[in-house]
């Protein structure tokens, strides 16, 4: 059977580096606070003006370079995110027309932080299916013009960053190497522990000064809940994958995980008996951009020489929905 295989990664973070001390500056926060329960020193925010689309522009670019692929080459365009350029159509269409390649289908998608593992599960089933060729996957996130900088907002406004990263898809030519299993899940009885209504679509009209002054326009989130199951998911995902693939454990080079806060990661290494060094992190200077972050944190890790053609890599992921999944690829 045809497996599909990352065939290269790019990846695009706006240049402007926004500390834990830069936030505490605006609300009652600490870096010792935000550092002791995430990890994270400080994250990257976009420009007034840029578009989640314009960052996934950078990183497909980065990524086509990367996969030594041409642009008329691609045939596909998924996108997941959740800060589209406009509420509809979908930012894969922007992405489309800045790239200049009218005509290929564009899909968006809405998986939240498991978004770069739904979007792969669907690019390696529409090349298997032998339908698309060349499949450009992205995860792209402006989060910093929807976060809350007041005391009220501050438990979410700290864990985010902006940034984007994709990913080339196509046949392997090697049956060995690619994509080994996918395992995706949802559960949506927890749907509102962390979530952005912005608008409410049963009411007439949907959108009033009244829900503005209430801040619906901001996320909100359980955060403990959050983790009590996310920290319960991610081991538990992991061992399916491993299953399903027949492999061990110990025969895995690197675990690439979301990058929601370090401290989870942190529990789910140590609820496998998992060396903390094997779990890849980037968090520290990113903060948590959902849909871009394995990306992100997959061609950083590459980059860094952490793993190499036919080393067994595992990609892990948990968030709102709530969705979860992991997969692993023979590199
Ligand atoms: O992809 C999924 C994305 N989301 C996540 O992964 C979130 C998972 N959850 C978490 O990471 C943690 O729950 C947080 C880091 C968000 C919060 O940590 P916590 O230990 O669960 O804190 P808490 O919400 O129970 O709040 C503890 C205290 C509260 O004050 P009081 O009531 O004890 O006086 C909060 O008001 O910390 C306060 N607090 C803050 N203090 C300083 C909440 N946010 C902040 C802040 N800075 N940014």
């Amino acid at each position: 059977m045809q497996r599909s295989r990352i065939l290269g990664l790019g990846v695009y973070l706006p240049p402007r580096r926004v500390t834990n001390d830069d936030l505490a500056k605006m609300f009652d926060t600490s870096d010792e606070w935000i550092n002791q329960r995430t990890g994270i020193r400080e994250r990257r925010y976009a420009e007034e003006g840029v578009f989640c689309s314009d960052l996934a522009l950078e990183a497909t670019k980065d990524a086509l370079k990367d996969a030594n692929v041409r642009l008329d080459e691609i045939d596909f365009i998924i996108l997941a995110t959740l800060s589209p350029d406009v509420h509809f159509p979908g930012t894969a269409c922007y992405l489309q027309k800045k790239l200049g390649i009218p005509g290929i289908p564009c899909l968006d998608i809405r998986q939240q932080c498991t978004g770069f593992l739904y979007g792969l599960q669907i690019a390696d089933a529409l090349i298997k299916a032998g339908m698309y060729k060349r499949i450009l996957l992205v995860g792209a996130e402006v989060h910093s013009s929807a976060l809350n900088f007041t005391n009220e907002g501050r438990d979410v406004a700290v864990l985010f960053g902006d940034g984007a990263g994709a990913a080339i898809i196509g046949a392997s030519d090697d049956q060995n190497r690619g994509l080994l299993t996918m395992h995706l899940h949802a559960d949506g009885n927890f749907a509102d522990i962390l979530m952005l209504e912005i608008f409410n679509i049963s009411k007439k009209p949907y959108i009033t000064h009244k829900s503005l002054d209430e801040g619906r326009q901001f996320p909100k989130m359980v955060g403990r809940e959050v983790f009590r199951v996310a920290v319960t998911r991610m081991p538990e995902v992991i061992q399916e994958a491993l299953q399903s693939a027949g492999v061990d454990l110990n025969e895995i080079k690197v675990v690439i995980p979301h990058q929601a806060n370090l401290r989870i990661n942190q529990f789910v290494a140590a609820s496998l008996n998992l060396p903390e060094e094997k779990f890849f992190h980037n968090i520290q200077r990113y903060g948590n951009t959902t849909a871009a972050s394995i990306p992100i944190a997959l061609k950083e890790a590459r980059d860094e020489g952490l793993f190499a053609e036919g080393d067994l890599v595992v990609l892990v992921a948990f968030g709102a929905g709530f969705t979860w999944g992991a997969g692993i690829l023979r590199w």
